[in-house]
């Protein structure tokens, strides 16, 4: 194993199922991990996550070497994972991160629990830390594990990637624990969020919730006799993965053939827009007749925290949406929207970018959204992108038609132009698309983010505190 970089995250890049005695590794799609797996696999190093597996006893975790870095399982029991999991994180900070207050279910032992989780997960973290080590942490669901660490390990280098967006201080203390969420993550070194809005809201809650000095243009926050700097630093892809060849989809072939064909590439996550993008989409057939018969939304929705009562509702309503549009529009012969229910692998999803005229994202809240890029990277002719405007990305993606997600009638005006759009002018904003998402890849988030972290931990601080006769360690060496 190489590198001296410790990863911590929720989401690994492995889902582990147990059959019969043996450990089944599927790869974990998510965009945490389409951003963190390359720049693992670069560095060298330790990725410690939960696999999604649930246990009660603590001694079956695992440690495995896969693609040159070592994997170590968190395991949760199931009232770790309601509390944790399914309770704070996902019923707490996600919906309120994503300004959808009504969505908030708040419950004081899930937080405890919350508490309890980020305990463990510093407490198995501290047993991989080595001298030098570089530790990052990800997401909101490991807010307090910086502060947990720098209880125990004063002079540890830590940084903080926060992946989703970062709200107004207004909405982010309507929870009574917002207060020692702020100093969670001030335990960090360096923080990061995609954009500058969310780095302003998480610095302006820090001022005013912890009644602390920042300088908002330096992005930094003096606190308990360190400085922390604050970044904006939108995750980036590494296109060369895109671009590879990959097999058809037999059963999607058959479905589009002759037609023009609409993407969407979600989970069943009510932040996403889903329904509006069907009533958007619904809203075209009925304004455009003459495309009836002649377009088709392809849309995968991926099932996630199906055990949230929310999220049940969410994919219910969905596909009940979808089967009202395909009733009033559709026939025999055809069928305007096809929801293709499942988890989709990388390659599959490279065919889907590639057969669609455009991706449609139509999320209400994204803190970035990196299929926009992924359909970008993947394309060898130009494509459309109809990207809503509360999405990160589209502060970078400005070339593409931008839409407000919540106007039907805006989804419906960009779908027209998208299929009408003159070659000339497509093949121009594609380019500049393009340049974007190959200027600003993976390598450049890493290095703006955390390149000089790296350094340090190469040279300065980890030399430093390296123990003498220690060999040096890390692809930067
Ligand atoms: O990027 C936001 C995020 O929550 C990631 O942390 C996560 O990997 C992804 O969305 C998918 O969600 P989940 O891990 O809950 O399936």
């Amino acid at each position: 194993m190489r590198g001296n970089l410790l990863v911590v995250s929720n989401r690994g890049p492995f889902t582990i199922e147990e059959n019969n005695g043996s450990l089944k590794y599927r790869p974990a799609v998510s965009g945490l991990v389409s951003a963190v797996l390359p720049a693992v696999k670069k560095i060298g190093g330790t990725w410690l996550a939960w696999a999604g597996r649930i246990a009660e006893k603590p001694a079956e975790v695992q440690a495995v070497i896969k693609d040159e870095f070592q994997f170590v399982e968190i395991l949760l029991s199931r009232e770790e994972v309601e509390g944790y999991y399914e309770g704070y994180a996902n019923g707490v900070l996600w919906p309120l991160c994503h300004l959808m207050p009504e969505k908030v279910r708040m419950y004081e032992e899930n937080y405890r629990i919350y508490r309890e989780v980020n305990q463990k997960f510093a407490q198995k973290a501290a047993t991989l830390l080595r001298t030098g080590t570089l530790l990052w942490i990800h997401d909101y669901h490991l807010a307090l594990m910086p502060h947990f660490i720098r209880q125990k390990n004063p002079w540890q280098r830590i940084a903080f990637f926060w992946h989703i967006p970062f709200p107004p201080v207004e909405l982010f203390t309507i929870q009574p624990w917002a207060e020692e969420i702020l100093r969670g993550l001030l335990g960090a070194d360096i923080i990061g969020f995609h954009i500058d809005d969310y780095r302003e809201n998480f610095l302006r809650a820090v001022e005013r919730v912890l009644k602390l000095p920042v300088n908002y243009e330096w992005g930094t926050v003096y606190y308990n006799g360190r400085e922390v700097l604050v970044k904006a630093v939108p995750i980036g892809i590494e296109t060369k993965n895109f671009q590879k060849e990959v097999p058809e989809i037999t059963e999607i072939e058959q479905e589009i053939a002759g037609l023009k064909i609409f993407l969407g590439v979600e989970r069943l996550d009510y932040t996403k827009g889903l329904k509006e993008k069907i009533q958007g989409f619904a809203r075209f057939l009925e304004k455009n007749p003459e495309y009836r018969g002649k377009v088709k939304l392809l849309q995968v929705a991926v099932p996630t925290r199906e055990n949230i009562d929310q999220y049940q509702t969410y994919a219910r309503e969905v596909l009940a949406e979808a089967a009202k549009v395909n009733e009033r529009f559709g026939d025999n012969h055809w069928q305007p929207i096809k929801i293709l229910k499942r988890n989709y692998s990388q390659e599959e999803l490279i065919y889907l970018y590639r057969i669609a005229d455009a991706l449609v994202i139509t999320s209400l809240e994204d803190g970035l959204n990196l299929v926009a890029k992924e359909y970008i990277a993947s394309r060898k002719e130009p494509g459309v992108l109809i990207l809503s405007k509360r999405t990160g990305v589209a502060r970078q993606l400005n070339a593409a038609l931008l839409v407000n997600p919540y106007s039907p009638e805006e989804i419906a005006l960009k779908m027209k132009e998208a299929i009408e759009m003159p070659d000339t002018l497509k093949k121009k904003s594609f380019s500049l698309l393009k340049e974007q998402v190959i200027l600003k890849n993976n390598e450049w988030w890493l290095e703006n983010f955390l390149g000089k972290e790296l350094r340090l931990m190469d040279t300065g601080f980890g030399k430093y505190y390296r123990k003498r006769g220690e060999k040096k360690v890390g692809a930067i060496d």
